[in-house]
């Protein structure tokens, strides 16, 4: 009787017990699943579900960022079609250190003036050279990159100097570029020899194709290039005349909230050695 007594207890016990260690199981997978959940929707992981969801959409400014994803490395669609390069790296970077969200949107390079222009998106990032006569439109930040032009040719090219290019019958752009500026510069604003494109990459193709007889862009997308395409034997030159030019992110006229956000967030890339992580070099 006893004994009996003392079993049903031992057995009752035995039940809570599972009981209790099932509903720990349980409460555990909840809340792993509910954080995963915050974690994909406000990227801030390591913080409590609820108050990551409401601090995430009460705080965060939301900035529209454009780009032309056709200047490798600075921006491109790599191979899963996502938009990549190493100004995406810096401005996903300065969303971090800024505490902004970003999305990124692939815009041909014309319209991405015009985007800004009208608010279609806050920010462009593409390798965007600051000049004065773009400064009558837009506001640039703080240079992150110093660049300067070359000269792209075939390897067996007849042309060997910036001055040579008045002897070719076309010289590829990219529409609206410094590139397309400098051989403005030499050849007339007007030059029936100038060809403009809408990307790089398509006025480097149509010079390899014999559409033209060099392409003048930005040196490290023309080495770029190069080092992609070994099929092709390529040769390429600057001039003493092709000055420093600066890279800066840009905003349209006025937009000053958008600008303190992001030279705030870039001067802090500046000083944690992200942009000599990204870019190998700072801004000298
Ligand atoms: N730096 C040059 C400019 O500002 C060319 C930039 C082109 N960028 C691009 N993503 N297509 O004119």
């Amino acid at each position: 009787m006893n004994q009996q007594a003392g079993s049903l207890k031992w057995n009752q016990s035995i039940r809570i017990f599972s009981l209790m260690i099932a509903s720990f199981l349980l409460l555990f997978v909840l809340t792993a699943c509910g954080s995963g959940s915050s974690v994909s929707t406000n990227n801030t992981p390591d913080m409590a579900a609820g108050s990551a969801t409401e601090k995430g959409a009460a705080t965060k400014e939301k900035i529209v960022v454009g780009s032309d994803a056709a200047y490798a490395p600075f921006e491109y669609i790599d191979t899963k079609g996502e938009i990549a390069g190493l100004d995406i790296e810096l401005i996903k970077k300065m969303a971090e250190l800024g505490e902004f969200e970003i999305e990124i949107r692939n815009l041909p390079w014309d319209t991405l003036f015009q985007e800004v222009k009208n608010g279609g998106v806050d920010v462009a990032i593409s390798s965007i050279t600051i000049t004065e006569e773009r400064m009558q439109t837009y506001d640039f930040t703080e240079p992150y990159f110093v660049a300067n032009q070359l000269v792209l040719v075939k390897e067996d090219s007849p042309i060997h100097t910036f001055q040579d290019l008045k002897n070719a019958k076309y010289v590829g752009v990219q529409n609206a570029t410094t590139g397309h500026y400098v051989v403005q510069e030499l050849l007339g604003k007007t030059s029936p020899k100038i060809k403009s494109y809408e990307s790089t990459p398509l006025a480097i193709q149509d010079m390899v194709n014999g559409g033209s007889d060099a392409v003048v862009a930005d040196n490290a997308v023309v080495l770029e290039y190069i080092k992609n395409n070994p099929n092709v034997k390529f040769r390429s030159f600057d001039d003493p005349s092709f000055e420093k030019e600066y890279y800066g992110l840009m905003v349209k006229k006025g937009n000053q909230k958008v600008l303190d956000l992001l030279n705030s967030a870039l001067q802090k890339a500046k000083e944690e050695g992200v942009i000599k992580h990204i870019f190998g070099s700072d801004v000298e």
